[in-house]
């Protein structure tokens, strides 16, 4: 495995990400590591990222020096390459020119980090700070007309530093360069997969919970799915799942649920009807976060009932990921794990005393739809588009009534099939129907109607926090709204939002 030490770049799962393209396995953890806690990691390599501050201010992160002692090769990335030349001897200082952007990067020796490079080669360059004085052992194997050592290097040492960011797309042969590092100079062994992650984290899981009990809310989503299939395939029966019908749900959503995991995959589940329960506690609010807060407390209390039936339950497991672990960590303090909010069970573990279990909380997304994959689960919950917690009940503009329930679950699921049959549910991040608080007039045979409208909202995205409306064909939209109008009493009108986020938000509560 590598280790990548996380000063606090922006591009610290960039560089993870490129590191286990090449399918080799490493972590991010923060500078405040230990020198036994990496003894322990036995990492064939070591990557030192880049970061916002200067290696000369007083609160700067710094790793303990000891690493440049464990005969392990080093990388430094930008911060990371001035935090080890300060280490070893040399002096950083404010470059006389910023370079930010694209570089032409000279590549002045054939050294192993730089085999198969092109001798001039585009690199992307963020710094304010550079390497004035080299520490004695080191060269400049690389520069850029502003940067004299733009790359550098300890042959002996197997010590590296890039003042440019490899790890992003910009430059050109970036990831060949991590494979030289992972391969010709750590001599990884490209042998990470979802096979060997299933078959370790089995074990772990296996000997962690000690032949113990194990809850699990499962929501149907893609991280508690995976998350439940990984840890039944280590421990069976010895895993409850509590699924909540909180009422809010998609059209035959709970039924679908119960095919796939009790029926196919042979989970122990326990189905917990409570509509009525949220219904009656939402009745007549409207306020978006009102409506928020009340289902986080009512699914809080309904699964803790459920889960207090459970005897011997000593854990609880959660389908949290790597992105939520690596913005909790921050560069001066040490991990701590966010609980996801959504599943709105945050205080339960220390309430019933539990120790939390996350198996995939080294995985970003798409590893983990690769894992589902792997555990048999079917493209069709693999794929899944991201539902909110609270569900329809902030898809319904006002208050939230069963028969506007009914309603909006019969626009959104042809909208949905739809959507499946032009080809473009994966290509999209969320697509959706809001149902809003006003009516409209139509016609309709020879009579004039009075109902409700529809707004249907899809968007592209790659992490919720930006998104675009996506430009469906005419052809499509033209379809989707006459079987609407046509097949759902009580809708007359279908209206497309085309709106981006920012300013406006993918949900419209
Ligand atoms: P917004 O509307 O903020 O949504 O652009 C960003 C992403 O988050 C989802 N979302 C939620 N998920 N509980 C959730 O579990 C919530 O209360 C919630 N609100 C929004 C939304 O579907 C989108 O993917």
């Amino acid at each position: 495995m590598i280790l990548i030490i996380d000063f606090g770049s922006q591009f610290n799962q960039l560089i993870a990400r490129r590191v286990r393209e090449h399918k080799v396995y490493c972590r991010i953890e923060p500078p405040t590591i230990k020198i036994g806690q990496i003894r322990a990691l036995a990492p064939e390599g070591i990557i030192l990222s880049g970061g916002p501050s200067g290696v000369y201010e007083k609160n700067s992160p710094k790793v303990t020096k000891k690493i440049f002692d464990l005969g392990i090769p080093v990388l430094g990335i930008c911060y990371g390459m001035h935090f080890m030349v300060k280490a070893l001897g040399g002096k950083v200082s404010a470059a006389q020119k910023r370079e930010y952007g694209f570089a032409e990067l000279l590549v002045k020796s054939s050294s192993t980090i730089f085999k198969g490079i092109s001798r001039k080669t585009t690199c992307w360059m963020s710094h304010g700070d550079s390497v004035e004085k080299l520490p004695s052992s080191f060269k400049a194997i690389g520069s850029t007309e502003n940067t004299e050592n733009a790359a550098i290097a300890d042959v002996t040492r197997k010590f590296y530093g890039f003042q440019f960011h490899p790890e992003v797309v910009h430059t050109r042969e970036g990831s060949a360069m991590i494979a030289n590092f992972l391969f010709k100079v750590c001599k990884c062994k490209p042998t990470w997969s979802m096979k060997s992650f299933a078959r370790d984290a089995v074990e772990e899981i296996r000997q962690k919970t000690e032949g113990k009990r194990v809850i699990l809310g499962l929501s149907g989503g893609v991280d508690s799915s995976v998350t439940a299939l990984l840890i039944h395939r280590a421990i069976g029966d010895r895993l409850t799942c509590i699924f909540v019908d909180n009422g809010l749900l998609r059209k035959d959503e709970a039924k679908k649920l119960k095919e796939v995991f009790r029926s196919k995959l042979h989970l122990n589940i326990r189905f917990v009807r409570a509509a009525s329960r949220f219904l009656s506690a939402l009745s007549g609010v409207t306020d978006p976060e009102k409506k928020r807060k009340i289902i986080g407390r009512v699914f809080m209390e309904v699964f803790e009932r459920e889960a207090r039936k459970i005897e011997g339950a000593e854990f609880l497991a959660q389908g949290t990921l790597y992105p939520d672990v690596i913005e909790s960590q921050s560069a001066f303090g040490g991990p701590t794990s966010v609980i996801k909010s959504h599943h709105n069970v945050g205080g339960l573990p220390a309430k019933m005393k539990l120790s939390l279990i996350e198996p995939l909380r080294f995985l970003f997304k798409d590893e983990v739809r690769a894992l589902g994959k792997t555990l048999g689960l079917d493209d069709d919950m693999v794929y899944r588009q991201p539902f909110p917690g609270p569900g329809l009940a902030i898809r319904i503009i006002g208050k939230v009534t069963r028969e506007r329930l009914e309603l909006l679950r019969e626009v959104d699921a042809i909208l949905i099939e739809e959507i499946k049959k032009a080809g473009y549910y994966r290509r999209l991040w969320q697509s959706f129907a809001v149902l809003l608080p006003l009516k409209s007039v139509g016609i309709m045979g020879d009579k004039r109607t009075y109902e409700n409208i529809a707004a249907i909202r899809a968007v592209t995205s790659v992490d919720a926090m930006t998104a675009d409306w996506a430009r469906l064909p005419h052809k499509l939209m033209g379809r989707i709204s006459n079987r609407i109008i046509n097949e759902v009493a009580g809708v007359n009108r279908v209206v497309y939002d085309i709106s981006s986020k920012p300013p406006s938000t993918i949900e419209w509560e």
